[in-house]
């Protein structure tokens, strides 16, 4: 079983009051169930506790302050804008409320939330007074009319300066369980998604082989961000080193025909199909069992096709009443778009990432890439950054799609 948050990226701001010192302990739960956690702090949290205890318990360098060049640049404001999938507030304090439903960004917690666009879960903790007070009040009512913010707690009970009352941060356990209620209510929530990654390999006999140089770093970052927008993801994956996200199904393939086997009992019940894969286009007509002793001259191998498993795949769900979408990649060294667009007609897709493998910093192994969508009217999309920040911006391409019907005929 997979932990509840496993393959998310959860940050965490720390407001300037007293709770901060829980906030120590969310972090460690939230890691239990699963999560990678980044954490930022105000800079009144770090009165109460220090940074250092934060890069210790989450394992990563916190943000602290965006005028530190060195931090801004690694994991600063729109670093962890992007990384993150989820934000907890914990403890949002009455001024941090304020600073949030003001819009203004004065510190490492609040430039960093204004660049997210998720959702962002607000754990409030201050003194009963100050959690009454008419302004705060107002601040939260107006934060939670917006649809990316919601709330957990605050408790009543006995509070740090003596009192009695409303005030408390919830419970660690209650605002856990409100992060895997948000996380898993991503815009994927629920969403079957069907992954092809990494090269096939075709043998020539025992010890010789053909293949290509892909590591399936883009088709594993789709899988990764899908998982963590809340799909139930499959990624059939090749002979790759490369890891698998947590949370993620991962169905070992080698060759061409074994990868179109597995996709084959798989995509009739799925929501989306991404062809990331680069499958060998050609094995041997015959697999020598024992291995092929080398002569002076040359020697000639006769290749065949292998199945194109996207193609054969697309003609399987067209014509059903209710078919996924189909996503391929073209990796391309030349003639981009209109090769692109020519296997968008003929594998009858509704999305193609084309990429350039020939430019630098795209394409084969490489951590980043940079890609043009299309889509049947002409280019959709153009997505340039880590293979993770393009594959979060093909999804959000794909959400509209998804809950419109599907349809290319
Ligand atoms: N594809 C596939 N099975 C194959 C070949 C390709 O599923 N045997 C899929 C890839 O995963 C990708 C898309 O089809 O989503 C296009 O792959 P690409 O290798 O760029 O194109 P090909 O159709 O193989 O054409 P060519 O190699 O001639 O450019």
């Amino acid at each position: 079983m997979t932990e509840p948050l496993s393959g998310r990226n959860i940050a965490v701001a720390v407001g300037g009051g007293i709770a901060a010192y829980k906030a120590c302990d969310l972090v460690r739960e939230l890691r239990r169930a699963g999560a990678e956690v980044r954490v930022a702090m105000t800079k009144g949290a770090c009165e109460f506790i220090t940074p250092l205890t934060m890069q210790n318990l989450s394992g990563h360098p916190v943000f602290t302050d965006t005028f530190d060049s060195a931090q801004d640049q690694h994991y600063g404001h729109l670093t962890l804008a992007k990384w993150a999938d989820l934000f907890v507030i914990a403890p949002a304090t009455a001024d941090l409320l304020a600073r949030i439903k003001g819009g203004l960004g004065n510190d490492a917690v609040t430039t960093t939330l204004l660049a997210f666009r998720g959702p962002v879960l607000l754990a409030p903790a201050m003194n009963t007074a100050m959690w009454e007070h008419a302004e705060t009040q107002a601040n939260v009512t107006a934060l939670l009319a917006q649809p990316k913010y919601r709330m957990v707690g605050p408790a009543s009970g006995p509070l740090a300066d003596g009192d009695v009352g409303m005030g408390r941060l919830a419970e660690l356990k209650d605002i856990v369980q409100a992060t895997v209620t948000l996380a898993v209510s991503g815009p994927l929530a629920g969403k079957r998604v069907l992954i092809t990654a990494g090269p096939t390999r075709e043998a020539l006999d025992p010890v010789r082989f053909i293949s290509n140089p892909s590591t399936g770093k883009m088709g594993l970052a789709v899988a990764e961000v899908a998982r963590a927008q809340g799909a139930i993801v499959t990624v059939v994956l090749g002979p790759v080193e490369t890891p698998a996200p947590k949370g993620v199904e991962v169905v070992r393939v080698t060759t061409a025909d074994e990868m179109l086997a597995a996709v084959m009992s798989r995509v009739e019940s799925v929501d989306v199909f991404v062809a990331a894969a680069a499958v060998s286009d050609w094995k041997a007509e015959q697999v020598s069992a024992v291995k092929e002793k080398k002569g002076d001259g040359p020697q000639t191998i006769t290749f065949v096709r292998t199945p194109d498993v996207l193609a054969t795949a697309s003609a399987k769900v067209h014509g059903n009443p209710k078919r996924p979408l189909l996503v391929g990649f073209a990796a391309e060294t030349n003639d981009v778009e209109a090769y692109a667009k020519g296997k968008l007609e003929k594998k009858r897709l509704d999305l193609i990432v084309a990429n350039d493998v020939s430019k630098a910093g795209a394409g084969f192994g490489t951590d980043t890439n940079s890609v043009i969508v299309f889509d049947r009217a002409g280019e959709a999309l153009r997505s340039t950054g880590t293979k993770r920040e393009v594959a979060k911006d093909l999804w959000g391409l794909l959400h509209p799609r998804l809950h419109s019907t599907h349809g290319v005929g």
